[in-house]
């Protein structure tokens, strides 16, 4: 299965290594990607001129055993995959296929899918991928039980994202399944895909910070943004244990749902505290690629670009980590993370010495933006510690205080847009 590729590559510290590229596919708009396999240490400082080389121009060192894709989310790649499952989707009880077209979503309308009916009661969000509406399930047998659900509608259809959520029920423990978004069913038609998922109805965690951006102080209290960011935290950790990285981490994609209401004790540990991680459609499967994958494309449709894209380094997890850093600055700081190189170091932009716990957070963006290799990723069990610690020392006591304000806000806010 040697392909030529070693013979295509110029630059001379390639000479000697045995790299092998097990397969080499073009999609429909000319692009490959490429999957290459070093089986051997090797010292590679910088390679460039790859077949189809503008697609690979990388600075690598110490490799031990890495396997590059280019990109995983490739159209190609995710048909293959999902049409190689142990268990095809279409045998989930849930999964329904229909040969008709995406039937058209008109507000205040009636929808049936399937054997059961809806109500299209208004949009609630958009992202750069699908329209998510809120709907009410209309029971015949019980008018009175309008049980809200929301429909996620893309075009074309995405089997992936539904896909993603049945590897998170089965792979996760129960216990913190409601910390994800949760499809009742998914509906695929000929040109586009309904997925029928939980409503959260307090808005993303990008709509509250933006709530503060109006208020005297401009940003979230410090004690609610160590808060969120302790639970953050736990949810990457726990998805990247079951080797799901969610590739999208962004403040549009947290959302807050009626626990959050519910939740009046604050407790750190606690895992009803109401935030949910939302948007599955970038996530990638660790499992599907062989130990030790790392990847080379960038993100370019939406989210954010983590270092390593920047700097055309392969990535894996880091793209969660760098999420997870960008998320936290914008609670933190009410705008966006910019980010700059300062004597090799990757910093925010910002200014820090008007934060409080300056040095902390400094320490917190350094490591989550600063990752030696997809070999070194830091701890995010560790960082989550020392914000708790942090918490529990010097901001428990304002906690319930600053969670009821909140709550008080995000409902002025959802009637303020009805
Ligand atoms: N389950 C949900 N409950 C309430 N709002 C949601 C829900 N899912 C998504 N939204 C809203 O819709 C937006 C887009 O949904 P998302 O799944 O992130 O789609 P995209 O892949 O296009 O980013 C979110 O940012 C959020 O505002
Ligand atoms: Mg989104």
């Amino acid at each position: 299965k040697m392909v030529t590729a070693v013979s295509k590559l110029s630059h001379s510290s390639l000479q000697g290594h045995c790299i092998c590229t097990s397969e080499i596919r073009k999609d429909k708009c000319g692009s490959s990607y490429l999957y290459y396999v070093m089986p051997r240490y090797s010292e590679i400082q910088e390679y460039m001129g790859v077949p189809k080389g503008s697609l690979l121009v990388l600075r690598l060192k110490y490799f031990r055993n890495l396997f590059l894709v280019e990109n995983p989310w490739n159209k190609e790649l995710i048909c293959k995959f999902l049409s190689e499952l142990p268990k095809p989707l279409h045998t989930y009880a849930n999964y329904f296929e229909w040969k008709s077209a995406l039937p058209f979503i008109k507000l205040k309308a009636e929808l049936s899918l399937g054997s059961s009916s809806f109500h299209v009661d208004c949009l609630v969000g958009e992202g750069a991928f699908a329209q998510v509406y809120q709907a009410s399930v209309l029971d015949a047998s019980n008018p009175r039980n309008n049980q809200k659900v929301t429909f996620k509608v893309q075009k074309p259809a995405n089997p992936w994202e539904f896909y993603i959520a049945t590897q998170l029920v089965e792979r996760l423990n129960p216990s913190i399944q409601h910390l994800y978004i949760h499809f009742y069913s998914a509906h695929f038609f000929q040109n586009g895909s309904i997925l029928v998922g939980e409503l959260y109805n307090y808005g993303t965690l990008l709509n509250a910070i933006n709530i503060y951006k109006k208020l005297p102080e401009k940003v979230m209290p410090q004690a609610l943004a160590i808060y969120f960011a302790v639970k953050i935290l736990y949810m990457v950790e726990e998805l990247h244990s079951c080797k799901i990285i969610h590739g999208d981490i962004k403040p549009d994609n947290f959302i807050l749902g009626e626990r959050f209401l519910d939740n009046d004790t604050c407790d750190i540990d606690s895992l009803s505290h109401g935030l949910t991680l939302i948007d599955l459609g970038q996530s990638i499967d660790m499992k599907l690629f062989p130990e030790g994958t790392a990847f080379t494309a960038k993100c370019e449709t939406s989210g954010f670009q983590c270092i390593e894209m920047l700097t055309q380094k392969p990535w894996n997890y880091q793209t969660d980590y760098f999420g997870i850093a960008a998320t936290v600055y914008c609670m933190l700081f009410g705008t966006y993370m910019q980010v700059k190189n300062d004597n090799g170091i990757w910093k925010p932009e910002g200014a820090f010495r008007r934060l409080a716990n300056a040095d902390l957070w400094k320490e917190f963006f350094e490591s989550m933006l600063n990752i030696p290799n997809c070999h070194s990723l830091p701890s995010l069990g560790g960082m989550r510690k020392r914000l708790k610690d942090l918490f529990c020392k010097s901001y428990a006591k304002e906690i319930k205080f600053l969670r009821n304000r909140l709550v008080v806000l995000l409902i002025e806010h959802k009637r303020s847009r009805k």
